[in-house]
């Protein structure tokens, strides 16, 4: 049931601070504000030396989101993969290594071909799920559900957004596991997670001035979406789903990639969105806006309120997200990403649930 919203699409991505709340609490111990797995885990992520991460589509960009995370929080070296490819190319595993796999249905073809081949090559595999009674759950070691409730709309919001938030507390807990987190680490990491459903709630009051955006955003030919670190994988996030919603053209690129080619594309029609909180990272996304604006391109930028002061560049509409630290912004980033695909299909009229061609489990090949 839609309750009052007009597509599901629509009640997914406003549902989004409440069951990420809901796998938060899964997770994590509020009351200590430390990682609680609630399963056990057959591996020590002390003998883990190499991750692989696999997924198809949303999933695969919340794995590459994940990728940072074990990098930096638990030193571990990840390989973040297309499951089409994964299955066949052959990689170099190690027997005892991990694997981690994403899905939504828990029914998606390659991903589930792909888990088993992980596990006749000996890997431990783990997968994030959101149907807990799937193929893909039945058959791995370990399964972090994600308790994003039934997702109706084709195009995936709300289990992304809890797909990040249950790979961001593994990654914490390897981190512990590994000794390469601190308790004061730990705690600061969590502390930031528990205070995301109320971010991601000021997030979505930016909906009225994203509406407005769309009119404009549904006259391009082509969009560019841009970011750096985490922010990367979400740039191609907002691509995909502008593209299977509203059918307009789009593309996500790593920022410093922008001179190796994209640049050549831009003109004064092309609106170029920036995913740019205010971190480690942001006065390079700067000079890459710097060269967009040089040459016409319009640019919506998603920032914070000391990025948008630092960044000054013309021709620029700002959505202006809440102030927060920067591990974890891709979940509150999300938001304007989701709803700006979502406004503008709904300007071009397309069929936001049920877009053409596709189908919300893909169970072949
Ligand atoms: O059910 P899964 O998470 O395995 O599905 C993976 C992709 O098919 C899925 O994320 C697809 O890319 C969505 N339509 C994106 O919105």
């Amino acid at each position: 049931d839609k309750a009052n919203y007009r597509h599901f699409m629509a009640k997914e991505i406003h549902e989004q601070p409440e069951v990420v709340g809901h796998t938060l609490a899964r997770y994590l111990d509020m009351a200590s504000e430390r990682i609680a797995l609630p399963m056990k885990l057959p591996f020590d992520f002390k003998d883990v030396q190499h991750l692989s991460i696999t997924a198809c589509g949303t999933a695969n960009y919340a794995g590459y989101v994940a990728k940072y995370w074990f990098e930096q929080f638990a030193r571990l070296p990840v390989e973040i993969d297309i499951a089409s490819e994964f299955r066949y190319r052959e990689a170099p595993l190690r027997s005892g290594d991990l694997a981690i796999f994403i899905s939504q249905s828990g029914e998606t073809a390659d991903t589930l071909a792909a888990l088993r081949y992980a596990k006749e090559q000996g890997l431990h595999t783990l997968s994030v799920v959101n149907v807990p009674t799937s193929t893909i759950a039945r058959e791995s070691e370990v399964v972090m559900p994600t308790l994003a409730g039934p997702e109706i709309g084709v195009a995936s919001t709300k289990a992304f957004t809890c797909q990040l938030t249950a790979l961001a507390a593994l990654a914490i807990a390897a981190g512990r596991a590994r000794g390469t987190l601190t308790d004061a680490d730990e705690a600061k990491l969590v502390h930031g997670l528990i205070e995301l459903p109320r971010l991601m709630a000021a997030a979505l009051t930016h909906e009225p001035q994203i509406e407005r955006l769309a009119r404009d955003i549904s006259k391009a030919q082509d969009v560019l979406y841009l970011g750096r670190g985490t922010s990367y994988p979400l740039a191609l996030e907002g691509a995909l789903k502008l593209k299977e919603i509203s059918y307009i053209h789009a593309e996500g690129y790593a920022a410093g990639e922008l001179k190796h080619g994209p640049i050549a594309l831009i003109d004064e029609k092309m609106p170029v969105v920036v995913i740019a909180p205010y971190d480690r990272v942001f006065e390079k996304t700067v000079s890459n806006m710097q060269e967009v604006a040089a040459r016409g391109g319009r640019i919506i930028l998603m920032t914070d309120a000391k990025g948008a002061e630092e960044a000054t560049v013309d021709s620029m509409v700002t959505i202006m997200m809440p102030d927060m630290p920067a591990a974890f912004t891709p979940m509150v980033y999300a938001i304007p990403v989701q709803l700006l695909a979502y406004h503008t299909a709904v300007v071009m009229g397309t069929d936001v649930d049920q877009p053409r061609n596709l189908a919300k489990s893909v169970t072949v090949e």
